[in-house]
């Protein structure tokens, strides 16, 4: 891989969902392949943790990728480390005014977007007895709101054929103690796959969702509490250990890519078997 490219990426999206080849030839008459060349690829939530893992892994594929946050300084930074190819439009995806501006964003570039990954999600939890109903919606407005109208919104931009993947969480297909509206949130967003895929169906759009187990970000240190917590949650991994974020990546390079072209409407869990044994 690498060296200078000697004819330009084209690895967009046909109408009817196939790749257009991606190979291109290096300075040195290398073949170089990235699985998302010429590609655009919005990602939500990614200054840090596994949309920022997702963001570096479609870059070093070859796509342009757009990244949202809300702290400024944080993505400004990002976008920094992550180079040109990206680029950061401030927000919040919970508000349907910011996703409004990023839309306008990514119509700005002129292009079609060719995979979405709505990834920003979390949120506070409290006890059963405990919840407020401002919780309560905040949870909600971020997991289940504001994952669908990032869909929504996107739907005049994206490419007949594109790729959609939406961050769910093996919690939605469980009752952990204590976290009744987060789980319930990530169901929700797994159901989305289901049914955008079927609404999108005219349009080979491939919608799925992607099911993190516990991987090791700022937003999973802070949900989880101290290291104990962590070792009690590594132990119940088959695999031993807390995820990478860029482990998850992979899997979303997978959803994102003509890799997965017969999958749609699935859900993709990256847990080292947590939920699975
Ligand atoms: N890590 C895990 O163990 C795990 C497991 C299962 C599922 N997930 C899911 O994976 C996704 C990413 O989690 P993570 O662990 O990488 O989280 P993280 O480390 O907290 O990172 C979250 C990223 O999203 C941004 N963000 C948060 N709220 C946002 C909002 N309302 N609008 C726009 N951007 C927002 C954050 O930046 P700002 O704070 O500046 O906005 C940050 O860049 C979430 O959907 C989460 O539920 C994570």
């Amino acid at each position: 891989m690498g060296g200078r490219r000697v004819s330009p990426p084209q690895g967009r999206t046909r109408p009817d969902g196939r790749s257009i080849t991606t190979t291109t030839t290096s300075s040195r008459g290398q073949t170089d392949m990235g699985q998302l060349d010429g590609a655009l690829a919005v990602v939500t939530g990614g200054s840090q943790g596994i949309g920022r893992a997702i963001a570096a892994r479609f870059v070093a594929e070859g796509a342009d990728v757009v990244l949202t946050g809300r702290r400024k300084d944080v993505l400004d930074e990002a976008v920094a480390e992550l180079g040109p190819r990206v680029t950061g439009v401030p927000g919040d995806a919970s508000s349907l005014e910011d996703l409004d501006a990023l839309m306008d964003a990514v119509r700005a570039t002129g292009r079609p977007v060719d995979v979405l990954v709505a990834n920003a999600g979390g949120g506070s939890e409290a006890p059963l007895a405990e919840m407020t109903p401002d919780l309560f919606d905040g949870v909600t407005d971020l997991n289940i709101r504001g994952t669908f109208f990032t869909v929504q919104k996107a739907l005049p931009l994206l490419a007949d054929g594109a790729r959609v993947v939406l961050v769910s969480s093996i919690s939605g297909s469980n009752g952990d103690r204590n976290h009744a509206t987060y789980n319930a949130s990530k169901a929700a967003v797994r159901s989305f796959a289901r049914t955008m895929t079927n609404d999108l169906r005219e349009r080979s759009i491939r919608v799925n969702a992607l099911s993190p187990g516990p991987t090791m970000s700022v937003g999973f240190s802070d949900f989880v509490g101290g290291e104990e917590s962590i070792r009690r949650i590594a132990e119940a991994v088959p695999v031993g250990r807390i995820g990478r974020p860029e482990e998850v990546a992979a899997a979303a390079l997978f959803l994102a890519s003509q890799e997965s072209s017969f999958v749609a409407g699935a859900e993709l869990v990256v847990d080292g078997g947590m939920s699975q044994v």
